[in-house]
């Protein structure tokens, strides 16, 4: 009835604006903010929400990490080719992780998520939304906190799962390139180049379990900046383990509190993926654009686009970029592994000071 309501005042304020001679139909939301479709109205209160109460006021921390991460392991979980030998093969980006808390955060790649389900959970309760348009609502605002990213797309309407995703949909670190690149290919005929853009989210990302004595160890030195220095710190040599040796999954890393996924490493430098990996070193604006493309590819697996309601102006507009591509202090042109074979490594500055040693993302 309330929504309702609401629908008939928006639909009562709707607007005609003109902007740069293209006329644009808006909609003024009973909150007072305008959107191009009156279905969006419903997510600004969901925004401020979790703004305020999730992202710690608008913070780009543990808990935007952890939603992003989110928006990975529900999207995902989707074969295409298992559904074509007859058995349910999940439904993409359609919640069944949280729905399904239960069983699958029960699968060896999905530790640590339920953390950041059950955060979620009481904002899913209390707004109109389903659970799988909550989580990469969740995950698209808490990036636009952080300075660098892209204003990542926001669609409502996907439905909500009725079974769960079988196991072994979300790829593992200790996982080979051949399997990874099948993966993505299989759930949503991603790229190689596809693969490499979304592995741009790990600019922004700390791993808890991989050595569980170093938790909020991230992956590269600017952890909360949407920035380039992930490429760059994968493609160093790697000379140490941040906590203890023969995790699996980790390889060794350059940097005192950087931790180096094997998968990272190995996508680095494989001969299908090295140059396209290389090629977003210092390259901000392929970031942002190769990301947000392929991050709007992902949250709607499972979804015909055309069901679906594009809400993405209602999105924030990230700060700008806070960083300039270096290499962190102590560390030099001669310590990249060079693996791409067409294209030089970019020439970069070496930060000055002592050498560089990264702090744990904290906790909140
Ligand atoms: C080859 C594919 C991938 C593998 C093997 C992988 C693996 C991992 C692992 C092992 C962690 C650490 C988890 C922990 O110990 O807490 C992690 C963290 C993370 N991953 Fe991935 N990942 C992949 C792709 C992606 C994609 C496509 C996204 C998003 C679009 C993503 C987003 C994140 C984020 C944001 C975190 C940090 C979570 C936090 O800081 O709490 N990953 N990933």
């Amino acid at each position: 009835m309330a929504f309702k309501l609401l629908a008939s005042f928006v639909s009562l304020l709707a607007a005609i604006q003109v902007a740069n001679g293209a006329a644009t139909r808006r909609v003024t939301c009973a909150t007072g903010q305008t959107t191009t479709n009156a279905a969006c109205c419903a997510l600004f209160p969901v925004i401020d929400d979790i703004q305020t109460n999730l992202f710690d006021g608008g913070e780009c921390g543990e808990e935007v990490h952890e939603s992003l991460r989110l928006t990975f392991h529900d999207a995902i979980g989707i074969s295409p080719k298992m559904s074509a030998t007859g058995v349910f093969g999940g439904g993409g980006a359609d919640g069944s992780i949280a729905i399904f808390e239960d069983i699958e955060t029960n699968f060896h790649a999905n530790n640590g998520v339920d953390e950041i389900i059950d955060e979620q959970r009481p904002f899913i309760q209390r707004h109109n939304l389903t659970t799988a348009d909550f989580i990469q609502l969740a995950g698209a605002i808490g990036v636009s906190n952080c300075p660098g990213a892209p204003r990542l797309d926001v669609f409502i309407g996907r439905k909500d799962a009725t079974q769960p995703a079988p196991d072994l949909t979300v790829p593992e670190p200790f996982d080979t390139v051949d399997s990874i690149l099948a993966r993505f290919s299989d759930a949503g005929r991603f790229s190689a180049a596809e693969v490499v853009a979304l592995l741009a989210s790990h600019t922004i990302a700390a791993a808890d379990h991989v050595d569980p004595t170093i938790p909020g160890t991230p992956f590269d030195s600017t952890p909360e900046l949407f920035d380039t220095q992930f490429f760059i710190e994968t493609q160093l040599k790697g000379t140490l383990f941040p906590g203890t040796a023969g995790n699996q999954g980790e390889v060794t890393s350059p940097l005192h509190g950087e931790i180096r996924l094997q998968s990272d490493f190995e996508l680095a430098r494989d001969q299908r993926t090295a140059c396209e990996w290389q090629s977003f070193v210092n390259n901000q604006a392929k970031l942002q654009s190769a990301f947000k493309a392929a991050f709007r590819k992902m949250t709607v697996l499972g979804s015909n686009v055309h069901d679906l309601v594009d809400c993405s102006d209602v999105v924030p507009t990230p700060p700008a970029p806070a960083s300039k591509a270096h290499f962190p202090a102590g560390q030099f042109h001669r310590d990249v592994e060079q693996a791409c074979r067409n294209t030089p490594f970019p020439v970069l500055p070496t930060d000055p000071g002592p050498v560089t040693s990264v702090a744990p993302v904290p906790p909140s």
